[in-house]
Formats: structure tokens, C-alpha cells, sequence
């Protein structure tokens, strides 16, 4: 609006920003609006005289950044394309889409999208051992310079188990895949390196617990035998009431031998006497 009412006055004004032999004469103009000591003139000029060389910014924008499934079916997989929109005026690199378990997996069909443009990024979830509420965030990194990281999320809820989890069925996560993460990282491992690798990604680094992924294991009287026993059990033969916690026990189709599951057990006591220790 400045920059046509400053046309509007000062034809020279324009045309010696998009001319190049005009230059020398918008350098006089503006040295004379300069010795005005006019603020106003002085900001109005520089406005027009970085028109043409504004730099062209990259603009990520998602129309959707939250998707719920609703109501799902455990062991299936759910898709949901998300769209990818470039708002700006130069290209926009999509570096990296992913999430934190590899039971998501994003997928954009181009990374690079010209201004304007709009991509679909495919989301597939596998429902696989999931139960009840379950929100996945997907993290984008791209060159936008503003928002160089959006998070956008996946939602569903997983209809309860019609059955109980049997010793029968192999877990999913202790098979393919999933095994890269949830089981091979702890072969060889015993006690704390065990847990920080099969049972920290749900149960967290300082097995406190995860809100809304599993409950914390510390700090608890694992003196008392039947407690530490029920704890075992439960390590070695699954959840009953929970399918995101499978038996580990090899007697339950899980990795794990008995004494490896004790020197879980173990370090979760040693852990629990330090917190509950008077400081
Ligand atoms: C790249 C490593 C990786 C792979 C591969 C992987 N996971 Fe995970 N998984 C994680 C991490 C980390 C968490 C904890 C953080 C979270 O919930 O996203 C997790 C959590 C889970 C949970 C509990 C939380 C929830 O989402 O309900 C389930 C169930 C699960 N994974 C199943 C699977 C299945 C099934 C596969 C194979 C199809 C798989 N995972 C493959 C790393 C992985
Ligand atoms: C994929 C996620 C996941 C992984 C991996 C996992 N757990 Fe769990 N765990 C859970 C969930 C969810 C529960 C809650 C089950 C319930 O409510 O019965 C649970 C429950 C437990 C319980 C019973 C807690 C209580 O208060 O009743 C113990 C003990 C336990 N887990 C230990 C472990 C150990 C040790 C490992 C590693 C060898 C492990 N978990 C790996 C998800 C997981």
C-alpha cells in the first residue's frame, strides 16, 4: 500500500528499483529523503528498495495435525495420509518424518514440494499388542526457518482383548522387525543394561513409568518376597489384563531365561532401596 502510494507520487522511485541504469537515481532519491530526517520517508524507502530482493522463504503448513482412527481393532494396520502443504515462495525440503516406536511409519511420496504445492505424507500404524487410548507423534523436520520442527499426532483407541493373552502366541515384538528394538538390543545384557534395553522404551530410563505406555516399577518393597515374586511372574508370563506386556519368560515364547529375568528383578530392588532410602 506504501510502496503504490510512493508510485503514486514518485514515479522514478519504482522504476529505478526494477531498472538497473535507474539505480544511481534511487540512490539520489533516497540520500535526499535521508537529509529529510524524515523516519517515515526513510522506512517507505527501504521497503521499496528491498522489494525485489526479499528473500523467498520455504513455509510448511498442515491443513490437519491431529488424525484420530477412533475406535480400532488390535493387530491391524491403520492408514491415514496427512497433507503436506508448501505456503511459501521457495522450495521446502522435507528432511526427516518419524516417530519415536517403529510400530508408525511415515512415508512421503516426495520430499521436495514447490511453493504452493501440496503432498501426502501416508501414516501406517500397526495395532499389533496395543490396548485403550494410544497417540503417536510424528516429528517433521524440514528447511521452513520458522517451524523447522512440527509434531503432528495419531489417535486411536484399541478395542479391548476378546481373549487373554495366551503363552500359545509369540508376541509380536519379540518377532521381525519389531525384534530389532524390542529384543535384540538386550541379548547378552543382564540386570540395569537389560531393562534400559527391552523395558525402558515403555516403562522409562529410570523404570519411574511412562504415563498413558506402562506403569513405573520403583520404588517398591522388593524385600518382601511375595511381592517380588508377583512382580516375576508377571515379567516372566505377561499381563494378564494388558497386552502391551507380553510374558519375556522363553517358557512363554518371550527371549529370556529366568536368571536374567531375576537380575531384572534384582536391580529393580537395588534401585527401589536407593529411592527409598532417607536422603
Ligand atoms: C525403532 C525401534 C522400534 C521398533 C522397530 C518397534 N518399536 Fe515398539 N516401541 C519403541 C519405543 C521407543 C517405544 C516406546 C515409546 C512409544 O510408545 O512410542 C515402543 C512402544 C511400543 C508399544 C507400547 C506403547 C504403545 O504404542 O502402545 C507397543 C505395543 C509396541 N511398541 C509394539 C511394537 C510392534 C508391534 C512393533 C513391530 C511392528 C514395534 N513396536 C517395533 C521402539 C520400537
Ligand atoms: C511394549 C511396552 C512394554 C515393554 C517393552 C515392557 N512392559 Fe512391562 N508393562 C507394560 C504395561 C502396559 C504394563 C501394565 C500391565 C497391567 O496393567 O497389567 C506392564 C506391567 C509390568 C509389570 C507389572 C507392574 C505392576 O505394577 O503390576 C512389571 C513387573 C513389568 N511390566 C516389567 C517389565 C520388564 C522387566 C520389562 C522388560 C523385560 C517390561 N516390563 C517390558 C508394558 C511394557
Amino acid at each position: 500500500m506504501l510502496r503504490f502510494f510512493i508510485h503514486k507520487i514518485n514515479p522514478a522511485v519504482h522504476e529505478s528499483t526494477t531498472k538497473k541504469p535507474g539505480i544511481r537515481k534511487s540512490i539520489e532519491v533516497s540520500v535526499a529523503l535521508l537529509c529529510l530526517g524524515s523516519t517515515f520517508f526513510f522506512l517507505t524507502e527501504n521497503q521499496v528498495l528491498a522489494g525485489p530482493h526479499k528473500v523467498l522463504l520455504p513455509k510448511i503448513f498442515f491443513p490437519e495435525t491431529v488424525f484420530d482412527f477412533g475406535i480400532a481393532d488390535e493387530g491391524v494396520q491403520l492408514k491415514h495420509s496427512f497433507k503436506v502443504q508448501n505456503q511459501g515462495e521457495k522450495d521446502l525440503l522435507i528432511k526427516t518424518a518419524f516417530s519415536t516406536c517403529g510400530c508408525t511409519i511415515p512415508q512421503l511420496k516426495k520430499k521436495r514440494i514447490a511453493p504452493g504445492e501440496t503432498v501426502d505424507l501416508d501414516v501406517v500404524m500397526d495395532t499389533s499388542m496395543k490396548q485403550g487410548d494410544v497417540s503417536k507423534p510424528i516429528e517433521v523436520r524440514s528447511t521452513d526457518p520458522v517451524n523447522p520442527v512440527v509434531t503432528i499426532h495419531i489417535k486411536a483407541k484399541i478395542k479391548s482383548p476378546h481373549g487373554e493373552l495366551g503363552s500359545d502366541r509369540t508376541a509380536k515384538i519379540f518377532t521381525g522387525r519389531c525384534a530389532a528394538c524390542h529384543v535384540q538390543q538386550g541379548i547378552g545384557k543382564e540386570g540395569q543394561d537389560l531393562f534400559e534395553a527391552d523395558c525402558a522404551m515403555c516403562h522409562g530410563y529410570r523404570a519411574k513409568g511412562i504415563p498413558s505406555v506402562a506403569p513405573p516399577l520403583i520404588p517398591f518393597d522388593y524385600h518382601d518376597k511375595d511381592f517380588a515374586e508377583s512382580m516375576k511372574k508377571i515379567i516372566s508370563e505377561g499381563s494378564k489384563i494388558h497386552r502391551s506386556m507380553p510374558g519375556y519368560a522363553k517358557s512363554a515364547g518371550g527371549p529370556l531365561e529366568e536368571k536374567e529375568i531375576d537380575s531384572i528383578v534384582d536391580y529393580l530392588r537395588k534401585k527401589s532401596d536407593f529411592e527409598l532410602k532417607p536422603h
